[in-house]
């Protein structure tokens, strides 16, 4: 486990500072999809990290779930870490902190979207084990993802 990161779950009280980053950090608006309810009624199974020095300035952010329908599978919807602070391992260790969570909740698998011509989430998923198929329209006309799954536990960091 990384002890220069802290992780914990979100609060209704984080919405406003990710909300404030989130177009800027994705590079394109993010509008609705980083929805109040992952904070306010989904914040347990979320995921805030901050450097241990600095814990009131966030750096990345994880918003999931676990499925209603299928309990064993851990949803992610949305992960976002600062562009200043990538490929430092802050992406995997959120997904990890999660998916411990999501384990002792009982999940067995973790799934992730991504857009096809997304290719530093398409390359961080494959860096984390995960297997991709392609879903045509899945999220609306034109919409294509690639459907990422791998099973839990993912390794600490
Ligand atoms: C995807 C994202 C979260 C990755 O975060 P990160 O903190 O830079 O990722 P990490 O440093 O933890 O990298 C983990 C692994 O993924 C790989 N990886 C991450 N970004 C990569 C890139 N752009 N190209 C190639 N590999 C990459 C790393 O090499 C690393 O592999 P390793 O541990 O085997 O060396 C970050 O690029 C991001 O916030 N992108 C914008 C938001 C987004 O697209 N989110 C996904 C859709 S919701």
């Amino acid at each position: 486990m990384r002890r220069d990161l802290l992780l914990r779950p979100l609060t209704g009280a984080d919405f406003a500072s990710a909300r404030a980053v989130a177009d800027d950090w994705f590079g394109r608006t993010v509008g609705l999809t980083m929805h109040r309810l992952f904070f306010e009624q989904l914040g347990s199974s979320g995921v805030h990290a901050a450097a241990a020095d600095r814990p009131d300035r966030m750096v990345g952010v994880l918003l999931g779930l676990r499925s209603e329908v299928e309990p064993d599978l851990a949803y992610i919807h949305l992960h976002v870490v600062d562009p200043a602070m990538r490929g430092q391992g802050i992406g995997r260790a959120l997904y990890a902190e999660f998916g411990a969570r999501m384990t002792e909740r009982g999940c067995r698998r973790v799934r992730a979207l991504a857009a096809p011509t997304n290719a530093p989430s398409l390359r961080f998923h494959e860096a984390l084990g995960f297997l991709g198929r392609f879903a045509g329209a899945h999220v609306g006309l034109g919409q294509d993802r690639i459907i990422f799954e791998r099973a839990l536990p993912l390794e600490r960091t």
